[in-house]
């Protein structure tokens, strides 16, 4: 499973870069908004702190404006993922610039006939959003199991990218239910490694360890 950061935040992402555990990073206006910065500045940075995919997303909603905004992001840097939205005009831009060689993917996903037409436009990744329908009283979870079965159904290539990660519970979830990737805020990709017993048995062999006297080296 591959697992990306859900930032635009720079200094969080060349942190977790830093502990080699990091695929790729995804963005949207609204992190981009919360970064303070502007979009093109911080997008390229970004694409030279991490080798992986970047989500970049075109803010048009109107095809020839979304090719436009597209190829001013794609001039950036060879690891931009173009992400677009799931309407039939951002359907269409995924379709001519999967088929340009262009990584799309296709973001603002919350059901399975939408993913199946992301899959039919050649998108490299489809993001079903699990947060936000658990929010309305939808099982998120459901709706990852469901495009997992039609993806592998038809063998379709698109790489399922659970997005909307509020918890450890939903990475461990799409993690069984087989998503290809992940993408988490910073601070629940850091609480992954938590557990109270590991801080606690750590805590025991400190003290005991101390009491040898000993040291390594
Ligand atoms: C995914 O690419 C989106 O940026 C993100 O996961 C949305 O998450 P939110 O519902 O917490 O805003």
């Amino acid at each position: 499973m591959k697992f990306f950061v859900d930032t635009a935040d720079v200094s969080e992402i060349r942190e977790l870069s830093d502990t080699g555990l990091l695929d790729g990073v995804t963005t949207n206006p609204s992190l981009i908004m919360k970064s303070g910065r502007p979009i093109l500045e911080v997008t390229k940075e970004i694409c030279d702190i991490v080798d992986g995919p970047v989500s970049a997303e075109v803010t048009a909603v109107e095809f020839n404006e979304m090719m436009r905004e597209a190829d001013i992001l794609s001039e950036l840097a060879e690891n931009v993922c173009i992400k677009v939205p799931l309407t039939m005009d951002g359907l269409k831009a995924c379709k001519a610039l999967s088929s340009s060689g262009r990584k799309v993917n296709v973001t603002l996903c919350f059901s399975a006939n939408q993913a199946l037409l992301a899959a039919k436009a050649g998108a490299t990744f489809i993001s079903p959003f699990i947060g936000r329908l658990d929010d309305t009283g939808i099982d998120g979870m459901e709706l990852i199991s469901e495009i997992r079965t039609i993806y592998d159904n038809y063998d379709f290539d698109t790489e399922i990218l659970a997005a909307s990660i509020r918890t450890t519970n939903h990475v461990k979830q799409a993690a069984l239910i087989g998503a290809d990737v992940v993408t988490v805020p910073p601070a629940v990709l850091k609480s992954l490694a938590k557990h109270p017993l590991t801080d606690k048995g750590l805590e025991a062999f400190l003290a005991d360890w101390a009491k040898t006297g000993q040291k390594i080296g």
